[in-house]
């Protein structure tokens, strides 16, 4: 049992590694840039064609498994993990940030079983980072053993969040008054970097203490939350409690002590879950 889905992850490190040379390669020529639900969530040819890069290679080797990618849902697939192995796909996550040519960009890749998450791989391709995490494996960058900060003064910490993509007035105040709120707990700073996965991976790495936000789909974070917990870190709702994929809420921490100080500062505010379709039909 040692190995379980080792050569799933092989794999995954692979595709990864290919579509962040696709991705690369397009940084330099013309984008064709369309919107999603907002004038700001945006989506490039290039997520779309990585997406079928990555999900045709996964299809062929693991036939029988289950695929969920960003680019699908949107184009109407259902949302909807089951028992059976699926994979957590985000082709390209910070879209924003490859049409700026601002460089941070990742491939995200996770995957899970009965519902659990198994391995997460994350390759921010602009850097040539190669994060990955497998659950009770440890959590790994460019093969070097990754380990969360050890800072748990919140007054001496580094927090990162995300603007997100919605433009409602109502939805972007709840946001700065988060962020105003935690500042002025106070906190060393508040970054973000445009990419969830890459935010995670910055967790793990102990480069910032915590990372937050609503409005994240499971696509961005799967990846991130096993590599996240393999390196000693916390997983938690915005509201406490536990970590829910689907609920598009996400506090990722060193530390319980840090993800509970941050909870008490976060004002949540509603976001359609990622599975609303199969809720409904529940
Ligand atoms: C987005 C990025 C961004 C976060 C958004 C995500 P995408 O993913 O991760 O940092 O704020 O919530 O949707 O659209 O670039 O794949």
């Amino acid at each position: 049992m040692a190995d379980l889905w080792q050569d799933a992850m092989d794999h995954a490190v692979a595709i990864a590694r290919k579509a962040g040379a696709v991705i690369r390669d397009h940084l330099q020529g013309e984008m064709t840039v369309m919107c999603k639900s907002s004038p700001a969530d945006l989506v490039t040819a290039t997520d779309q064609k990585v997406e079928e890069l990555i999900m045709a290679s996964i299809m062929e080797k693991f036939p029988t498994h289950s695929l969920i990618g960003e680019e699908s849902v949107s184009a109407g697939q259902p949302c909807i993990l089951t028992d059976n192995p699926t994979w957590i796909i985000d082709p390209l996550d910070g879209t924003t940030n490859f049409i700026h040519r601002f460089p941070f960009v990742a491939v995200s890749i996770g995957f899970a079983v009965n519902k659990e998450l198994e391995f997460g791989v994350v390759y921010s391709c602009i850097e040539d980072k190669m994060y990955t995490g497998k659950r009770g494996k440890g959590a790994f960058c460019n093969g070097k053993q990754l380990q969360v900060s050890g800072q748990t003064d919140i007054k001496q910490s580094l927090i990162i969040t995300e603007l997100g993509s919605s433009r409602d007035a109502e939805v972007v105040r709840h946001i700065f008054s988060s962020m105003q709120k935690i500042l002025c707990i106070p906190v060393h700073g508040i970054r973000c970097a445009g990419s969830a996965a890459i935010n995670m991976c910055l967790v793990a790495a102990g480069a910032a203490e915590a990372y937050y936000e609503i409005g994240i789909h499971c696509w961005d974070i799967s990846a991130g939350a096993v590599i996240v917990s393999e390196a000693g870190g916390v997983l938690m709702d915005v509201e406490g409690g536990p970590l829910d994929l689907m609920s598009r809420r996400v506090v990722a921490a060193n530390s319980k002590s840090v993800a509970e100080r941050i909870v008490k500062e976060i004002e949540a505010f509603p976001a359609e879950r990622d599975d609303v379709s199969e809720a409904g039909s529940a």
